[in-house]
């Protein structure tokens, strides 16, 4: 199939299904039990309904913007997913192709199958993403790499003290297949053929606490985002520890399942904090008009992480590319069509009650 007949983020996930190993495909495409978060997040978007606006001057319009003072060029940051190397063998590396290609900010996971190093080499705006392991003297490593590499944010995830009940994991037992390991972690312990849950459960901490957090925000001077904050009590506890910014996320409904979505978690923490920090939110983004209706309720961006996969196992850096122009494209038409020349102009007035 000629990648240019795929016109949406759904016919990128249909063939991606068609070109990857099922287990694969599955890893990514699932979510823990019986999947209504999962669902849910997609179709929380779809029940928040627009109120366009008419007869605005749209002929010129606008969507680049910073993000914690990172210009991109449009509201939307890839999300940090392991393991890109089960779509495509350029793994991260083919991402940060794209998102440099495309201006878009790229977060890169802890678990990548591309090192930081690799992945550093190609220049472009960058984020770490960051698991506290057990051992602190690895997680320290970590940070100071990412720094020395060039990263201009750590994202800290706190929504995976252990693993979600990922039962398609447990039926397919899930391992890294030959040549592909946690790059990250060359010299330090052994990933080859590592099976997925396992080792997540043996080495990341689950004694994660509000003072491990202080902590981190102490090692480092690069600014740190908060990742899986889904209630405001507790975005407001992270913005005392010092963190930079506030993601609300429920990991792609892959952690608790029943957990309330992101885009209905979004205005609780816009109240709670939103007047001192960044609020971004994902989940389920898979159409520009979900990329307005985030706007609309205060984040400044969401984050995209199985599309960008999608684009990956399609076509690599060039799926990858396409899918976020697809993106662009959307949110374009949607500001047009909701009478929104520029970001500044989405508001709450937006979104029907
Ligand atoms: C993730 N996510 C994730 N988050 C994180 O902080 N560190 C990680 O290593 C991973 N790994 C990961 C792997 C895969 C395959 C997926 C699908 C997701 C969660 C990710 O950052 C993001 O929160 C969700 O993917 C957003 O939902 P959508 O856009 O996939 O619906």
């Amino acid at each position: 199939m000629d990648i240019t007949e795929l016109i949406n983020i759904s016919d990128y996930e249909r063939e991606a299904r068609a070109r990857i190993p099922e287990s694969f495909f599955g890893y990514y495409a699932g979510g823990a039990c019986d999947e209504i978060t999962l669902r849910d997040n997609v179709t929380a978007y779809s029940r928040i309904k627009l109120r366009p606006r008419v007869l605005v001057d749209v002929s010129n319009r606008l969507f680049d913007t910073t993000i914690m003072g990172c210009p991109t060029a449009a509201p939307i940051i890839i999300a940090p997913t392991a393991m890109a190397k089960l779509a495509h063998p350029d793994g991260e590396v083919a991402i940060a192709w794209a998102a440099k290609n495309t201006g878009i900010i790229q977060c890169l996971s802890t678990l990548s199958t591309c090192s930081i190093e690799e992945v550093a080499a190609v220049e472009t705006a960058k984020w770490f993403q960051l698991y506290v392991y057990k051992d602190r003297q690895i997680t320290e490593g970590l940070v100071e790499r990412a720094a020395a590499a060039g990263f201009r944010a750590l994202v800290l995830t706190v929504d995976l003290p252990v693993l979600g009940v990922r039962e398609n994991i447990m039926r397919t037992g899930l391992q890294l297949p030959p040549g592909v390991t946690m790059k990250n972690f060359e010299g330090l312990h052994n990933t080859e053929a590592a099976a997925i849950q396992s080792y997540i459960n043996e080495q990341i901490d689950p004694s994660l606490s509000w003072d491990d957090m202080k902590w981190l925000i102490s090692i480092t001077k690069l600014p740190v985002w908060v990742k899986g904050i889904l209630r405001g009590d507790d975005a407001r506890r992270a913005l005392d520890c010092g963190v930079a910014g506030v993601i609300v996320s429920n990991h792609g409904g892959r952690q608790l399942d029943t957990a309330i979505t992101g885009i209905e978690a979004l205005p609780e923490v816009v109240a709670a904090v939103g007047s001192h920090v960044e609020v971004l939110v994902d989940g389920g983004v898979r159409r520009g008009t979900d990329v307005l209706k985030a706007l609309a309720l205060g984040a400044r961006a969401v984050l995209v992480g199985r599309p960008v996969l999608w684009g990956l196992a399609v076509a690599g850096q060039e799926g990858v590319e396409q899918v976020l122009d697809i993106l662009k494209r959307e949110i374009d038409n949607a500001m047009a069509l909701c009478g929104c020349p520029s970001l500044a102009d989405i508001g709450p007035d937006l979104i029907a009650n």
